[in-house]
């Protein structure tokens, strides 16, 4: 029986198939003499990088993958991988070979020699670099995103501050990881910012300097939908969780559906629609952008298709109908009641959409 492995890297990918090979051969030079293993943790990529990850674990046992169905997200996948592990040790690197994976043995006998909690490599300490990102615009969203990080990170606990906040590469005990894992947000990339923000105290960070290459083969998955889950990461943590993100979403969401339909009803009235036939076209059309942006945003990782697109529209509408009437049915018994307004009619609204989104998310976006 071969040794079990001591060390598992996690890579996440997604549509990474010319990568797969070149990367395993990679870690073979860099991890030779230890007993490790690779896990691949891939979101049903439709370019086959499963099928790759399968082909190469036929002929070497040091290759596991994962493949998640109807999900998407780096940072999940990395905590869907690092949770399959049962070695003592675990590495979270790209699985694009932009990460240094000749840094890995320094990283993970700092680990290994409990100099720290987490051995991060980083682009900005002496002798790191960053010239591997795309574009200018790359560099200045990240230095923007390294600032913003920071300004959660000291005070927090008294973590420790940072210079590569934003890095995806790490090491650490999967023990460590596992006791953060329940608090993680696991929203979007940023999953080193979140195991810090996690973490059940506040770690001990030893930074190893890291090139970050660029990228040969394949394509960047960091779009305008990533950077609202970054906000969304922080916004969780500044919350520490007692107000679920998804709530907030939800209604922010509505509160855009609240703007449609005054702008529709605005639109009908000057084409002549009466005051009734006007409200109710704006509040069709604003359930069905809400239901657009909850479907692409807020449930993005949950993102209905297909038949499922239908039908969950037609349920939505239902949904926030019966929403609707509890909410008018609750702001006119309490305005019979107090007689002021405003609060009877907040109260109202408050109501409809905690309705909304409870029913939302247990029976439209549910998990499958
Ligand atoms: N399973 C899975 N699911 N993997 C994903 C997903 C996803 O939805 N999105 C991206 N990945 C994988 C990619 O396939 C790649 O292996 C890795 O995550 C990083 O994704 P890129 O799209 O290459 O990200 P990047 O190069 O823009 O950003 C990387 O560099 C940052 C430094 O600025 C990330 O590693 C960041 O974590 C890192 O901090
Ligand atoms: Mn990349």
């Amino acid at each position: 029986m071969p040794a079990p492995a001591t060390i598992s890297i996690i890579v996440p990918c997604y549509r990474e198939r010319p990568n797969v090979r070149p990367l395993v051969a990679a870690l073979d030079a860099a991890l030779a003499g230890r007993a490790w293993e690779v896990v691949f943790v891939d979101d049903d990529s439709p370019d086959g990088t499963s099928d790759e990850i399968r082909a190469l674990a036929a002929i070497d046992p040091r290759v596991r993958g994962l493949r998640r169905i109807g999900r998407r997200g780096l940072s999940s996948a990395v905590i869907e991988g690092v949770l399959s592990s049962s070695a003592p040790l675990v590495a979270v690197m790209d699985g694009d070979l932009q990460h240094d994976e000749t840094r890995l043995p320094i990283m993970l006998d700092a680990v290994a020699a409990d100099d720290c909690d987490i051995a991060v490599g980083s682009r900005h300490v002496a002798g790191g670099d960053a010239a591997g990102l795309s574009s200018a615009w790359r560099h200045r969203l990240s230095a923007g995103g390294i600032r913003l990080a920071q300004l959660l990170l000291p005070g927090r606990s008294g973590l420790p501050p940072l210079g590569d906040p934003m890095s995806g590469f790490f090491a650490c005990r999967q023990r460590f990881f596992e006791q953060a894992a329940p608090r993680l947000s696991g929203e979007g990339f940023k999953i080193l910012l979140d195991l810090m923000l996690s973490a059940p105290r506040a770690p001990r960070v030893i930074e190893v300097p890291a090139r970050f290459r660029p990228r040969l083969a394949g394509e960047s998955k960091l779009d305008l939908l990533v950077l609202a889950q970054f906000g969304t990461m922080l916004l969780d943590k500044a919350c520490r969780g007692l107000l679920p993100v998804r709530f907030i979403g939800f209604a922010g969401v509505g509160l855009a559906g609240v703007l449609v339909n005054l702008a529709v009803l605005d639109v009908a009235r000057r084409f002549g629609a009466g005051f009734e036939t006007a409200q109710i076209l704006g509040t069709l059309v604003a359930m069905g952008v809400n239901f657009w942006l909850n479907n692409s945003l807020t449930y993005r990782d949950r993102r209905l298709r297909g038949r499922r697109l239908g039908a969950g529209l037609a349920l939505f509408m239902l949904v926030c109908g019966v929403g609707a009437v509890a909410n008018v049915g609750i702001a006119r018994a309490l305005h019979q009641q107090h007689h002021s307004w405003q609060p009877a009619s907040a109260a109202g609204a408050a109501v409809g959409v905690v309705w909304n989104y409870a029913v939302s998310s247990t029976l439209i976006w549910r998990l499958r």
